[in-house]
C-alpha cells in the first residue's frame, strides 16, 4: 500500500483543501503517513499570494532533493496555488517534481499518483473547474485536536482585488449545496467536535439556489448554529463591501455563534481603496465597523493591511494608521505589497515604492497595532469568559489554553480541566498577543 505524506502551506483553506485530499487519497487505497521518511510521495499544498509564499516552498523543494537520496523511491508533487500559477513550467523549473495538480483537479490524484509510478511520466493537471467544490467528499482531519475543524462552503473568487492573485488560482466563485455543509457540522458535532469555521474566500457572498428561494449567508449561519447551542461557529473571510445587517442580526441572535469578525481593510485611503479595486471607501468600511459595535458591542474585529501598494503616499500611509487608530483591531495581519504576475497591478501599475520604505511603513503600522492590542487586552483584565479549552499551554505543561468567542487565546492553570471542555475564566493578566486567567465557578464536564 503506498503512503502519501502531505505538507500544508498558506491560508485556512489551503488546509482544509489537504483534508479533502487525504480523504479521496484513502479512498483509492493509499494511507496517510504521519512521517516524511516512510512515504512513497510527498505532496506539498502550496500558496503563492506572495512571493515569499514561492520562495519558501523553493527552499522545501531543495531540501527535499536530499531526502530523495535516501529514499529514491519518493516522488514529489505539487498542489495549490502555485501548482495552478505556473502549471508544467514549475517541473522544467523544478526537476524533482513529477506532478502538478491545481485546486479544481484532485479527484484525478489517485489516477495520476498511480500513473506517475507506473509509467514513470511526469504529469500536471491544472483545469479549473465553474462547478466543482467537493460537496461529496468527506474530509479526512489532518492534525487535528478533535475539537475544531474547516468546513469549506464555497470556492473560489471573481473580486479581481487589483493585488490578489487569487481568483488566477482559484477560479470562479462558487458556493456548496447547504444540506452537505449542514450534515458536516452535524457529523463533526456528533464526533465530539466543539467548534467548526466556515471557511470561503468571500463568504458573504454566499449564495445557493433552493427551488425558488436562495439561500445567503445569513442564513446558512442560522443553520449550522442550529445544529446545537454548543457547537460554535466561526467563519472566514468577509468583504466590507458584502458585510449585510441580516448577518450581525443572526450573529447577535445566536450565543454560539462567536463575536469575533475578519473584515479586511487593505488600506485607509479611498484613492488607494479605488486602485486596489475594493468596491468601497473608508466612510462605507467605517459605516460597517459601526454596524458590527451596533448590533455586537462586545465583537472582536481583525484585519488584513498592505503597506506600500502601488503609489502610496505618506499621507495616504498615515490615513492608514488613522483608520487602525479609528477601529482599534483586536488582531491584524500586516503584509509589504509583493508584485504577483497576471493581476491588474502587474499588467497596469508600477510598483515603485521602494523595499525599505514598505518595510519603515509596515513597520509603523505594526508597532501601532502591536500598542493597540495591548490596550485593548488590557481592558480585559477583570471580565470573565466561557473559553473553549484546546490543548496543553506551549510554555508549561501546568497550564491550558483556550479561546473564547472573541477569538482571544486565554492561558490558565489546568488543575483537572480536560482540552475540549468549555470553562469560564477570569482574566487577570495580559501580553498584547495573550490573555492570562484563573479559573472561577463550578465547571461542569462536558
Ligand atoms: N501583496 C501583499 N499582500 C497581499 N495580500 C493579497 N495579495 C497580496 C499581495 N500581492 C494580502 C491581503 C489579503 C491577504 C490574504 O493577503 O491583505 O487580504
Ligand atoms: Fe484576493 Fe480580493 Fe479575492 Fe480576497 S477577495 S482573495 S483579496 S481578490
Amino acid at each position: 500500500m503506498s503512503k502519501v505524506y502531505i505538507e500544508t502551506y498558506g491560508c485556512q483553506m489551503n488546509f482544509a483543501d489537504s483534508e479533502i485530499v487525504a480523504s479521496l487519497l484513502q479512498k483509492e487505497g493509499y494511507t496517510i503517513a504521519t512521517e516524511l521518511a516512510e512515504a512513497d510521495y510527498v505532496l506539498i499544498n502550496t500558496c503563492a499570494i506572495r512571493d515569499n509564499a514561492e520562495q519558501r516552498i523553493r527552499k522545501r523543494l531543495r531540501e527535499l532533493r536530499a531526502q530523495q537520496q535516501h529514499n529514491p523511491r519518493l516522488r514529489i508533487g505539487i498542489l495549490g496555488c502555485m501548482a495552478e500559477r505556473l502549471q508544467s513550467q514549475l517541473m522544467v523549473e523544478e526537476e524533482n517534481v513529477s506532478f502538478v495538480v491545481g485546486p479544481d483537479a484532485y479527484r484525478r490524484l489517485p489516477e495520476l499518483l498511480a500513473q506517475v509510478r507506473r509509467q514513470g511520466v511526469k504529469a500536471a493537471e491544472t483545469e479549473l473547474s465553474t462547478t466543482e467544490t467537493y460537496a461529496d467528499i468527506e474530509p479526512v482531519r489532518l492534525n487535528s485536536n478533535g475539537i475544531s475543524a474547516y468546513i469549506s462552503i464555497m470556492r473560489g473568487c471573481q473580486n479581481y482585488c487589483a493585488y490578489c492573485v487569487v481568483p488566477y488560482t482559484r477560479g470562479r466563485e462558487r458556493s456548496r449545496d447547504p444540506e452537505t455543509i449542514v450534515a458536516e457540522a452535524r457529523s463533526l458535532w456528533q464526533q465530539g467536535y466543539k467548534e467548526v469555521t466556515l471557511l470561503g474566500q468571500n463568504v458573504n457572498s454566499y449564495r445557493w439556489k433552493e427551488g425558488e428561494t436562495v439561500v445567503g449567508f445569513p442564513e446558512l449561519m442560522r443553520r449550522v448554529a442550529e445544529v446545537s447551542p454548543r457547537l460554535r461557529v466561526r467563519f472566514a473571510t468577509s468583504h466590507p463591501k458584502d458585510l449585510s445587517d441580516q448577518l450581525l442580526e443572526v450573529m447577535a441572535k445566536y450565543d454560539n455563534i462567536c463575536k469575533c469578525i475578519h473584515l479586511p481593510v487593505q488600506s485607509g485611503s479611498d484613492r488607494m481603496l479605488k486602485l486596489m479595486n475594493r468596491h468601497y471607501d473608508s466612510a462605507w468600511y467605517l459605516d460597517r465597523i459601526a454596524a458590527i459595535r451596533r448590533y455586537m458591542p462586545d465583537c472582536s474585529i481583525t484585519t488584513d493591511v498592505i503597506a506600500g501598494f502601488c503609489s502610496e503616499t505618506e499621507e495616504e500611509h498615515q490615513m492608514t494608521l488613522e483608520m487602525f487608530r479609528k477601529v482599534r483591531y483586536d488582531y491584524a495581519y500586516m503584509f509589504k505589497f509583493s508584485m504577483r504576475p497576471n493581476t491588474y497591478a502587474e499588467k497596469h501599475l508600477v510598483d515603485d515604492i521602494p523595499d525599505e520604505e514598505k518595510t519603515r511603513r509596515l513597520e509603523e503600522i505594526i508597532a501601532l497595532q502591536g500598542q493597540i492590542a495591548l490596550e485593548n487586552n488590557q481592558r480585559e483584565i477583570g471580565k470573565t469568559y466561557e473559553v473553549l479549552v484546546e490543548g496543553e499551554s506551549h510554555r508549561s505543561k501546568a497550564q491550558l489554553f483556550g479561546r473564547n468567542s472573541q477569538n482571544k487565546v486565554i492561558v490558565f492553570d489546568r488543575h483537572d480541566v480536560q482540552p475540549g471542555q468549555y470553562v469560564n475564566v477570569k482574566v487577570v493578566r495580559c501580553t498584547a498577543a495573550t490573555l492570562i486567567g484563573e479559573l472561577v465557578g463550578e465547571q461542569s464536564a462536558q
